[in-house]
């Protein structure tokens, strides 16, 4: 008992703190999941000791304290919060409580709202007579922050409610948060001016309609989607809550367009994750959907436990954010020999998988995040995006931790590192001589996308490297049964089949080759722009940069690593090794010339065509002679535009370039 209490204590004592640094001060320190697990730790233990319930616990209210500034509106109706979800049987444990409280027949399934549960701030607007009167937050649920003059700024509240048979008074409920697209744009405006940036959306959002200041807010992005209601007075509602919706819709008032009526756990759960996949580009932030019964007169039958509703639960994503502790920080050496600190995490489970390692991308993304071995970090994974440090909890670095040192040789093969003043990369300058690169330029030249060595896999490459078998690429090529058969986990089977898939390799493109080849920035679309523009290695092999740089999209970057590369008699030799041993590839054809109707020509396209997709245009371009190049320049012969072209159309106006319609296209084609 006595160590239940003081744990409660104690507990009560941390959320309070997070509490103000959350709501008061924008400013959390913990990921919410963290904040989460707290609160779920502290409201077993009061289930556990319901005499030890105190009113001063965070429990016992819904937020944080209203802000002094700002007046103080009381709410019509208490604005409450929502039970959770986090699994299946969770919600279907819910559905199951509605339907026995209902005492509903078995097999009668329940028509549920579903919409997703946005990531901003909750408010109230009371409407009089159709006119907009007070907007308050959330503040504790019973008493908010009169923020009517900043929410008046948002262009998507109407002042006065549109349509007719307005109530006499209505308090609708929604939330108000930041779009992504909005963020991203506010962010960079401040960094630009050198002001502070914010964390994510929802400290945005916050923090702008918070701002003493109306004029402030009014620059902000702000958007609301209306989901709920409070007070209603000297009207009826409908008798559902997606018949209410559309109320509110006809009133002028912006509701999320992913709502729908689902029937049954089925439905709940089929939406959950059609929206947990469509939210990456939904544009604004989720971190669940919510769940309600849809019938109204329902709700009133099933009514409120405490601090919340019987009738709705919000069905929680896993977090995409969590934190854990750095165990070490690597350097990891690339295929062109770039050096990239990696943290090795303390493994922990965040956006739904188990995350160890995270990326620091490059010294100067390691020097501004200053990641120490032993800080506590904040990791995020959201979507299928690679997993990343988001920040230092400063709080929680131990004492004599070492800022983490750009090493002066290569960990994989002693080389000296050289850092080119003013670049993020730091280089092994062991070129193939080190190990690491060796690897991962022979992975890279074996892999799908380049010579497609099928049953190559990393693990094989390392082997074959490790046991000095394999030095370079061409040694692919003169590799024998015997020398495969002694490594691990290759039988007589395996070893022909893959000297079989090696074999077959020989034949491919030359976009292909030149792509194989791992020369620096010559991805995949730029390799094809080069092959087609020299059609012949020997051709490419003795142009000039200036030649290099005619070829649509490349500039002297690019034409500089392609002239650079030939330059390497070490290449050159590779490049050799790989034709003795029969690497080869059709000759350009010689209509691909002259008399084609688009031969020599560049076209960038641009906007909605009203007939051609993306890929059928550029499809039909190559098939008359025609390259085609990402982004418009001095280079570019015609520019195709469609609907709601942007800013290519601009640059081509200004440089000159013809601008043609898809008519004029399929005319000149023909
Ligand atoms: S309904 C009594 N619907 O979630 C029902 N809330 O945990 C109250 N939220 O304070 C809320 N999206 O800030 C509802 N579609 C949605 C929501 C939503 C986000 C937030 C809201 C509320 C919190 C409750």
């Amino acid at each position: 008992m006595a160590t239940a209490k003081s744990r409660m204590l104690a507990l009560r004592a941390e959320i309070a703190r997070h509490d103000h640094r959350y709501y008061v001060l924008d400013d959390p320190e913990v990921p919410d999941a963290e904040y989460d697990r707290l609160m779920r730790e502290l409201r077993a233990l009061e289930a556990e000791h319901p005499a030890l319930v105190t009113p001063d616990s965070p429990t016992q209210r819904v937020g944080g304290t209203a802000l002094r500034e700002f007046g103080e509106v009381v709410h019509g109706m208490p604005m409450l919060s929502l039970d959770n979800a986090f699994s299946e049987e969770d919600v279907t444990a819910f559905d199951r409580r509605v339907r026995e409280r209902l005492e509903l027949p078995d097999g009668e399934q329940v028509e549920y709202n579903c919409e997703p549960k946005l990531d901003g701030l909750a408010i109230s607007l009371t409407y009089v007579d159709g006119v907009f009167t007070v907007g308050a937050t959330r503040g504790d649920g019973v008493k908010g922050e009169d923020v009517t003059a900043n929410l008046r700024t948002i262009g998507s509240v109407p002042l006065r409610l549109l349509g007719g048979r307005h109530p006499k008074l209505v308090e609708v409920r929604g939330e108000v948060f930041m779009g992504d697209a909005g963020f991203a744009k506010m962010n960079r405006d401040a960094e630009a001016r050198g002001d502070k940036v914010f964390v994510n959306p929802r400290n945005a959002a916050a923090g702008s309609l918070r701002q003493l200041d109306p004029s402030i807010t009014a620059t902000r992005p702000l958007e609301i989607f209306f989901y709920g209601v409070g007070s209603f007075e000297g009207g009826s509602l409908p008798p559902r809550h997606s018949e209410f919706l559309a109320q509110l819709r006809e009133w002028g008032l912006r509701t999320c367009p992913e709502i729908r009526v689902c029937t049954g756990v089925e439905g709940l759960l089929d939406y959950y994750r059609e929206i947990g996949r469509r939210r990456p580009t939904l544009g604004y932030q989720i971190d669940g959907v919510v769940y309600k019964v849809d019938s109204l007169g329902r709700q009133r039958e099933l009514g409120f436990v405490a601090r919340a509703p019987r009738w709705a639960i919000a069905h929680k994503f896993p977090a995409e954010e969590e934190m854990t502790q750095v165990r070490d920080v690597e350097w990891q050496v690339g295929r062109t020999g770039a050096l990239t600190p990696v943290a090795r995490l303390e493994p922990v489970f965040v956006g739904g998988v188990t995350v160890s390692n995270a990326t620091l991308h490059n010294v100067d993304e390691l020097t501004r995040k200053d990641v120490r071995i032993g800080d506590t970090v904040i990791v995020r994974r959201a979507g299928d995006v690679i997993p990343e440090i988001v920040r230092v909890i400063l709080e929680r670095r131990p004492r004599g931790t070492d800022v983490v040192q750009l090493p002066a040789s290569c960990p994989v093969c002693g080389s000296a590192v050289s850092r080119i003043e003013g670049e993020a990369v730091a280089r092994c300058t062991g070129g193939l001589v080190c190990p690491a690169q060796r690897k991962e330029s022979i992975k890279h030249f074996a892999s799908r996308r380049a010579m497609d060595v099928e049953g190559l896999g990393d693990k094989l490459v390392e082997q074959l490297v490790d046991a000095g078998i394999v030095a370079s690429a061409a040694d692919l090529y003169a590799l024998t049964a015997a020398q495969l058969e002694g490594l691990e986990r290759m039988g007589e089977k395996s070893a022909a089949k893959l000297l079989a898939s090696i074999a077959a390799s020989r034949e491919t493109t030359f976009a292909r080759f030149l792509f194989a080849l791992g020369i620096p920035n010559v991805g995949e679309a730029t390799a094809l722009g080069i092959a087609e523009h020299f059609g012949t290695l020997d051709s490419l092999q003795s142009a000039s940069l200036e030649q290099i740089m005619a070829v649509p999209d490349v500039g002297p970057v690019v034409a500089e690593d392609v002239r650079e590369f030939f330059d390497s008699k070490r290449n050159r030799d590779v490049v050799n090794l790989l034709l003795a041993h029969g690497v080869a590839w059709p000759a350009p054809t010689a209509s691909k010339s002259e008399n084609q109707p688009l031969a020599g020509k560049t076209l960038v396209l641009t906007g909605t065509l009203p007939t051609l997709g993306r890929a059928d245009a550029e499809a039909l371009i190559r098939k008359a002679g025609g390259k085609v190049a990402s982004s418009v320049s001095k280079k570019t012969d015609y520019l195709v535009a469609g609907d709601s072209a942007g800013s290519k159309l601009d640059k081509a106006t200004q440089l000159g370039v013809a601008v043609i319609s898809e008519e004029q296209l399929l005319h000149l084609v023909r």
